[in-house]
């Protein structure tokens, strides 16, 4: 194999840095010390992360972060309620406070560490964190996920859409709990996202792949005259429309139930949003859905893909390696970066496609683009 210069230039260089001694004498001097060690500090916690996971898995389940928002608390206090002997309970409270999920505050209480602190606030970081079990479970072997030898894995089944032929079939029994995990984690995303692009200038709004309709109860409040449509799996639209009455937004939103993949989309909005949806399905299922709006908006009527993506600058850890093994575990989709977005939404007949900036690109990203 011919190498060019500069992939023998890379070949000197990887082979020097990964020498023991040179390793050695990079830690020693002054102008490399810190590069270095930051270095291993970052092999290290890659290494080490699942440990680390267990440890805000193991806090989450205590509730250990809800039961601190209101004060620190003394480690006998929290052994007593976690259920352990003083010594488990003082391992468990140090390694949390190592990794900056909780403090210590004086000799022998804890507070909401740098991380905890976010914690107590949204619940859908503890519900995504209590249902990432079957994530663990999924890729306890990952090279069999990887090479597709471990047939119906944990998230498929939770997902029930995912590998389904006929997931407009699914029972409340099969939609209920998934759909529970995205309304609780939806609130970010959709603040971040109506921040990013108002919706004045349109007349209304349909939802696709809405789930229990986070998105659209966050829209009713802040535009009260936007018209509002919400479309999703049929068991799904009906936990949204009890909820609406309950709420007595009923009148306001109209449901429709149905396949997204077969049944063509209810006309009438001007401005149609997909939030977290495009990434949970392959190419062709991706671009069928496109289509599909594309069919139901008039021309000039507006998308908006709102999803995390790959490729997001200093987000590259959470698009490419959480969710890409997230959804292979799945069964279905992958995140994409906005480049690839961009041309499955030309090619499904969409122009003036954009990237629209928002506040936390690592959940929320956006792309508006015409229907042409
Ligand atoms: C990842 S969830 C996102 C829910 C919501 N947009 C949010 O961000 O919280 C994907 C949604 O797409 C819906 N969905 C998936 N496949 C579908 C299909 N073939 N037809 C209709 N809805 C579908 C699911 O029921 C689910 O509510």
């Amino acid at each position: 194999m011919q190498f060019s210069i500069l992939e023998r230039w890379r070949i000197w260089r990887d082979r020097k840095l990964a020498s023991p001694q040179f390793q050695r004498w990079a830690a020693d001097f002054p102008l490399t010390r810190w590069e270095a060690s930051r270095r291993a500090r970052g092999l290290f916690d890659i290494t080490a992360g699942f440990v680390y996971s267990q440890i805000l898995y193991a806090c989450v389940e205590l509730d250990l972060f809800n039961r601190l928002a209101n004060g620190s608390q003394t480690a006998a206090d929290l052994a007593t309620h976690m259920g352990m002997s003083p010594i488990a309970a003082e391992r468990l409270l140090r390694a949390a406070v190592a990794i900056d999920l909780l403090e210590r505050r004086g000799e022998n209480r804890y507070g909401l560490g740098r991380l905890g602190i976010a914690l107590p606030g949204n619940p859908g970081i503890a519900a995504m964190v209590k249902h990432h079990r079957m994530l663990y479970h999924d890729i306890d072997d990952p090279l069999a996920l990887f090479r597709g030898e471990l047939g119906e894995t944990e998230l498929s089944r939770y997902w029930s859409y995912a590998c389904s032929i006929d997931p407009a079939a699914d029972g409340d029994q099969r939609v209920a709990e998934y759909s529970t995990l995205m309304s609780a984690s939806s609130g970010f995303v959709a603040e971040d996202a109506l921040d990013a692009y108002p919706l004045s200038a349109h007349q209304c709004l349909m939802d696709v792949g809405g789930g229990e309709g986070r998105f659209l109860l966050q829209v009713a409040k802040r535009w009260p005259n936007l018209k509002l449509k919400l479309f999703d799996l049929p068991a799904v639209v009906e936990r949204a429309a009890a909820h609406f009455s309950t709420i007595g937004l009923a009148n306001r939103i109209q449901v429709h139930g149905g396949n997204l993949k077969a049944d063509a989309l209810p006309k009438g909005a001007d401005i149609i949003s997909l939030v977290r949806v495009i990434l949970d399905h392959n190419d062709d299922g991706a671009m069928h859905i496109l289509r599909a709006v594309r069919a139901a908006l008039p021309l000039g009527g507006t998308l908006l893909v709102i999803e995390p993506m790959s490729e997001t600058p200093g987000a590259e850890p959470v698009g490419d390696a959480y969710f890409g093994l997230y959804l292979l575990a799945m069964g279905s989709g992958r995140t994409r970066p906005p480049r690839e977005l961009k041309a499955m939404l030309t090619a499904a007949g969409f122009d003036q496609i954009r990237l629209v900036r928002t506040r936390r690109p690592l959940q929320t990203r956006l792309i508006a683009a015409r229907a042409a």
